[in-house]
């Protein structure tokens, strides 16, 4: 039988990463984030995994991701946090669904008061100068929530967020101090949330003072490291995500031979070749050719020639590959898998962006 040509995501896996994060990070809590399809390695049954750690919390990025979690299933017994928003966004899907959105300015925050939203947090930028409000219009941002509780509305400030940037400890601290004149300036209007929370993955485990109520965690629950300098085992996590194809067909190559477009490899001694189907359509950058191994079997094998549309060529030489055989793009190292941190290397990338961009056409399991 052929091998499976794929994502694998490990369950058990996802499920000890996450009693790994929330004994560390505990006594806060964890917000388990899943927004941009958990980082490719598929939200719906992430999500299932996860809650059935015990995350009580989920963080996605917009209600579009939360809204897709519910109608797969994930009840209203598990919070879902949202914290960007379309322009136009009116929030009613936010309360008929029961995600909470993290708002960004009075303008959000008066279009969740309408639509009746029960629960907002509000986002303040400390730094990151993504979305958040800015310092200068805390004053007005706080002034409407408190006008919210005066007035009896039925939307109460539940919590306040931050994201940090990771430039530097003192960066992230400096970052810290701005969050809590973020929450001196609330408690000065009579608000007191009952969750801050700041600090993602690398704040989270890296800087215990920045964990707040809640960390928000998404690349440690996949099992992989935030630092450059330490891996998944040195923090006691297993990279859920697995990455295999079968063999399509070998190919035998003379010396001199140019392989795939543009030649930018040549066979320097007769060769074979292994045809595999994934490709930059599927999320695997054109520039890993030349630059990255997999496994087959025990021994590692380049990846030669540029990456084409849905197809890579692996220099397999005398070996014993089969059509049908399994081939490991990256898995869990500590099993012999390449990393998927060589594949971020070999192109000036990072492990997020390897895993979140294996594209939507590339099929998904969970074991
Ligand atoms: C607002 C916010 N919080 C938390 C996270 C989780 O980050 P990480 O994967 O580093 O834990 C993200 C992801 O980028 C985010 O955008």
């Amino acid at each position: 039988m052929s091998a499976f040509t794929g994502v694998t995501v490990d369950r058990e896996a996802l499920i000890a990463n996450y009693a790994t994060v929330a004994e560390q990070v505990a006594p806060a809590g964890v917000v388990a984030v899943v927004k941009a399809d958990a980082y490719g390695h598929g939200a719906v049954e992430v999500a299932r995994a996860l809650v059935d750690a015990g995350a009580d919390w989920l963080g996605v990025a917009d209600l579009d991701e939360g809204v897709a979690l519910r109608e797969a299933g994930i009840d209203e017994g598990v919070r879902i946090l949202a914290w960007l928003h379309a322009p136009d966004e009116d929030f009613r899907r936010a309360a008929r669904y029961g995600i909470t959105p993290a708002v960004s300015s009075v303008e959000q925050l008066s279009t969740a008061a309408d639509a009746d939203v029960p629960e907002v947090h509000l986002v303040v930028d400390t730094g990151l100068s993504r979305n958040g409000a800015v310092e200068s219009e805390w004053p007005e941002l706080f002034a409407t929530a408190a006008a919210l509780t005066r007035n009896g509305d039925r939307t109460r400030i539940e919590g306040l967020m931050s994201h940090l940037s990771n430039a530097s400890r003192s960066d992230d601290l400096d970052q810290d101090a701005a969050l809590q004149r973020a929450i001196d300036g609330l408690a000065a209007v009579g608000i007191r949330p009952d969750v801050v929370h700041l600090a993602a993955s690398a704040g989270s485990l890296a800087l215990p003072e920045t964990r707040r109520d809640l960390a928000r965690v998404g690349l440690a629950l996949y099992g992989l490291s935030p630092f450059p300098d330490r891996t998944s085992a040195d923090l006691g996590l297993r990279p859920a995500m697995r990455v295999t194809a079968a063999v399509l067909r070998t190919v035998a190559v003379p010396a001199g031979d140019g392989v795939s477009y543009g030649y930018t490899w040549r066979a320097e001694r007769d060769t074979r070749l292994a045809v595999i189907g994934l490709g930059y359509a599927d999320g695997f950058d054109r520039a890993y050719g030349n630059h990255v191994s997999v496994r087959i079997g025990d021994r590692r094998f380049p990846v030669v020639g540029r990456v084409a549309m849905n197809a890579m060529h692996i220099d397999i030489g005398d070996a014993d590959v089969a059509i049908g055989d399994e081939v490991v793009l990256w898995g869990d190292p500590a099993n012999g898998d390449p990393a998927v941190e060589d594949w971020a290397d070999a192109i000036g990338t990072i492990n997020y962006e390897v895993v979140a961009r294996v594209g939507r056409s590339v099929e998904r399991r969970t074991t």
